[in-house]
């Protein structure tokens, strides 16, 4: 079974409601912006990457009734753009996709406003296709660093749900399993929101990658035993210094890769890079709803009235960063040199 986080059938933007899975396949239609605001704020789609690509189509939603004239044609673009801005914080490559629709449609500001509008509709597109050969390289790259009989540890879900295909750390270690057979992986719950235990262990099930799902609080007990010969996690933006926000935990992993001397990689497209920040200090972390912590499964586990911390992302400091794994190759020490040059 294929599994797509999104498809755009020419109008309208098809999403698989991620929150549902891995019991049920429901396909959410975003008719409108609103609906691909809604989609991505609810979490309907997840994952850096796609919701990057659903905000690009997310533009066009918004603008493609739009009146001919130029002056409200671009003020409806840049506000469709601080809206979809708005549905969450952390990725970058939410504001990077719809900056790329806006940038493309100010290079053809001479243009009758009919050929703008195309002409976004084919940048989204573009997107779409430019991510699925992105994650891909990713896999080509990040492979390289592992070998037979590996396993390979990672946190949240980086697979095609999070993407629009391959993923990124899953890219990684679904073409390290193709190219070395014997290769294995661990994969952590993630907990609040479970994308480990719902998302990542349908993709490797699917993909027929031997793996353990482990909760989170097993993960330095298991390196302890010699079980993890590698860490690959995803990232929601890398700072030009390589500081990386990613999935609440990952944090927590890199330092115990540290201590257990296993190497640490972070796997993401150049479009997770944010050049305009120095360093994860000034990453806007996502706080969501309590009820994420005192529920589980939609059953209430802790008691009523008492204060609850959210936080969707951490960010992994550089010094404990073995190598960033991109689409243009993979990144190693002294970040901020190797981001920059590799930014030109
Ligand atoms: O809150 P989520 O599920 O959107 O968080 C996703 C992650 O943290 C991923 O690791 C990251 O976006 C990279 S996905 C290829």
């Amino acid at each position: 079974m294929e599994i797509r986080s999104l498809r755009f059938d020419g109008e309208i933007l098809h999403v698989l409601d991620q929150r549902r899975l891995p019991f049920e396949f429901i396909d959410v239609p975003c008719k409108t912006i609103q609906d691909v605001w809604e989609a991505i704020n609810k979490m309907k789609i997840r994952g850096a990457p796609a919701i990057g690509v659903a905000a690009a189509y997310g533009m066009y939603l918004g603008i493609k009734d739009s009146f001919d004239d130029k002056e409200v044609f671009f003020k409806e673009l840049k506000d469709a753009k601080k809206y979809l801005d708005s549905a969450r914080p952390t990725a970058v490559n939410l504001k990077w996709a719809t900056s790329r629709i806006l940038n493309k449609a100010k290079e053809l500001k001479e243009r009758p406003v009919n050929e703008i509008k195309k002409a976004i509709l084919n940048e989204a597109i573009a997107m779409e296709k430019e991510d699925a050969d992105r994650n891909y390289k990713i896999g080509e790259f990040g492979s390289a660093l592992f070998k037979d009989g590996d396993t390979i540890m990672t946190i949240c879900n980086t697979g095609a749900l999070a993407t629009v295909a391959y993923g990124t750390a899953f890219s990684v270690i679904r073409r390290s399993f193709e190219k070395y057979k014997d290769v294995k992986a661990i994969a952590l719950e993630t907990r609040p929101y479970l994308q480990g235990a719902r998302l990542t262990a349908l993709e490797l099930k699917e993909a027929g990658i031997p793996f353990h799902l482990i909760t989170d609080n097993m993960s330095g007990f298991i390196m302890s035993k010699g079980l993890v010969n590698g860490i690959v996690v995803g990232a929601d933006r890398i700072a030009s210094n390589g500081d990386t926000a990613n999935k609440i935990g990952t944090y927590t992993l890199a330092v115990l890769a540290m201590y257990h001397k296993i190497p640490f990689y972070v796997a993401a497209p150049i479009s997770t890079i944010d050049p305009e920040i120095e360093s994860g200090a000034e990453i806007p972390i996502e706080e969501r709803n309590p009820d994420e912590v005192t529920h589980c499964g939609g059953k209430r586990i802790a008691p009523e009235g008492i204060a609850v911390y959210n936080p969707a992302f951490d960010v992994t400091p550089n010094r404990l960063i073995d190598a960033i794994i991109t689409d243009k190759g993979v990144l190693r020490k002294p970040f901020k040199e190797s981001i920059k040059k590799i930014l030109k």
